[in-house]
């Protein structure tokens, strides 16, 4: 995935709406803390992250999230802009950009915008500016993920952390696996064999009526007419029988990949499931020291829809012993606090699976739910992420255990410091650690 560099933000929730109170990051790579207590803005971090590298506003609703303009202005401009590195070295700037304006109480959007500069390493510029979809088009190929995965995974909003328990979790494996383009794909190729059976056999019918309509050459010698259509015969029949072949090893050839469609599909989704959950199996143990659940996986099994088709259907998984039972569903156990664990826990196999070479995790408060000891462990586990994975994390959170736990593992040169100003505005500002 791309590694992140930059973000600015104004006029969202808490961050002013001026220039000079805006909120800019420069990210810490491999690992970026944001330390900030409860409505100081770290949620809009994220949101922002995810609106850029999506497309969507947080919220779907422009009064949720823009700030409100001052009284006298009724206009007022909100921007998002992130720089990032893409996989081929290229600094990618994507910003976008809102004027809204107050109308009866109420905000409205005049206009939007969203454009793209590409900085190749040979210092050669690009910008895109075209439809607003293109350009997002443009922004998620450069990310190096799936838009799925950038808004599921890799920008969960905070409110949303417990999806892989719900509804979700197919809506998301399926859009990255595409099962439902190439099951209609391997049904396309289905239909198409069997319209190739269907004109074989009208063919083959043509073929025996042809073969029947020829006599013998030696009974004709001596009667040049009937010679000469004889001879036509002969090369209609020929022809047909031609064809008759052609259609008969194109059937073949279909059926052939039809099969190996479908099975590389099998395989590539199992291939991929059984990665996914090796990575689950791993990070479970790193955190649950002490938990009632021993394991926990994501279950997949083919399904027949209704309809006739082919579909995966997905459940989250816990083991107790020799006991394994869906999570979903389950109200008194596990708890609020594991399954919250879990939810983190898949989050980051499925980052790491589908975030290729250098994936990228944001965790907002990941240790909301829980109490000391997970969080030092959760701290534990982030750490041989950052060390084996390589994996971009980061983090906004105002539990201090977590902090101090990821600071001496990682030792970054800082931290950075979310709070609120006098006016109720959101500032950042970096804090040097001490060596
Ligand atoms: N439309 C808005 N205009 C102005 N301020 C807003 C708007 N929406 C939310 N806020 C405020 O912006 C601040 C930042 O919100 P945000 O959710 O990002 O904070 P947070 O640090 O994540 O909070 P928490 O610790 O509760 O998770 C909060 O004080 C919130 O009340
Ligand atoms: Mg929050």
């Amino acid at each position: 995935m791309a590694r992140l560099l930059k973000l600015k933000v104004q006029g969202l929730r808490s961050v002013g709406h001026k220039t000079k109170d805006s909120l800019e990051i420069p990210f810490v790579h491999p690992l970026t803390i944001i330390n900030g207590s409860i409505g100081t803005g770290k949620t809009t971090i994220i949101e922002s992250l995810n609106s850029i590298a999506t497309g969507a506003w947080p919220c779907g609703n422009l009064q949720n999230f823009i700030r409100y303009p001052e009284t006298g202005k009724p206009t007022i401009e909100v921007s998002i802009s992130l720089e990032f590195e893409d996989l081929n070295g290229c600094v990618c700037t994507s910003t976008k950009r809102m004027v809204a304006t107050l109308m009866k109480g109420k905000l409205r959007c005049k206009s939007e915008t969203l454009s793209l500069k590409i900085r190749m390493p040979n210092g050669q510029e690009r910008k895109v500016s075209k439809k607003l979809l293109k350009v997002q088009r443009e922004i998620i190929e450069h990310m190096g993920a799936p838009a799925v995965i950038l808004d599921h995974v890799n920008f969960c909003h905070q409110d949303e952390h417990f999806w892989p328990l719900g509804e979700e979790l197919k809506v998301v494996l399926d859009q990255v696996f595409q099962s439902s383009n190439f099951t209609r794909a391997i049904e396309k190729m289905e239909e198409a064999k069997q319209c190739f059976d269907q004109d074989l056999a009208l063919l083959t019918e043509k073929q025996r009526k042809a073969e029947s309509q020829l006599g013998t050459k030696t009974e004709l010698q001596g009667d040049p007419e009937s010679l000469q259509k004889f001879v036509n015969a002969e090369k209609a029949y020929k022809i047909i029988c031609n064809e008759c072949h052609i259609m008969n090893e194109s059937a073949k050839n279909l059926q052939k990949y039809t099969k190996t469609l479908a099975s590389s599909l099998i395989a590539i989704h199992s291939e991929k499931m059984a990665e996914i959950n090796e990575i689950i199996d791993d990070l479970w143990r790193k955190v649950s020291k002490g938990l009632y659940i021993d394991s926990i996986r994501i279950g997949s099994k083919c399904v027949k829809t209704s309809s006739g088709d082919k579909s995966y259907s997905y459940s989250v998984l816990m083991t107790r012993g020799s006991i394994e039972t869906e999570m979903r569903g389950n109200e008194s156990s596990p708890s609020l606090g594991e399954k919250s664990l879990a939810c983190l826990v898949i989050r980051i196999a499925l980052a790491a699976v589908f975030g290729g070479a250098r994936p990228i995790i944001a965790l907002d408060e990941p240790t909301r739910d829980m109490d000391k000891t997970r969080s030092k462990l959760v701290a534990a586990m982030l750490n041989d992420l950052i060390v084996s994975r390589g994996v971009q994390v980061i983090i906004v959170t105002n539990d201090d255990r977590l902090l101090k736990k990821l600071v001496v593992a990682n030792r970054p040169d800082f931290t950075f410091v979310l709070e609120k100003d006098q006016r109720g505005l959101s500032s950042i500002r970096s804090q040097l650690l001490d060596r």
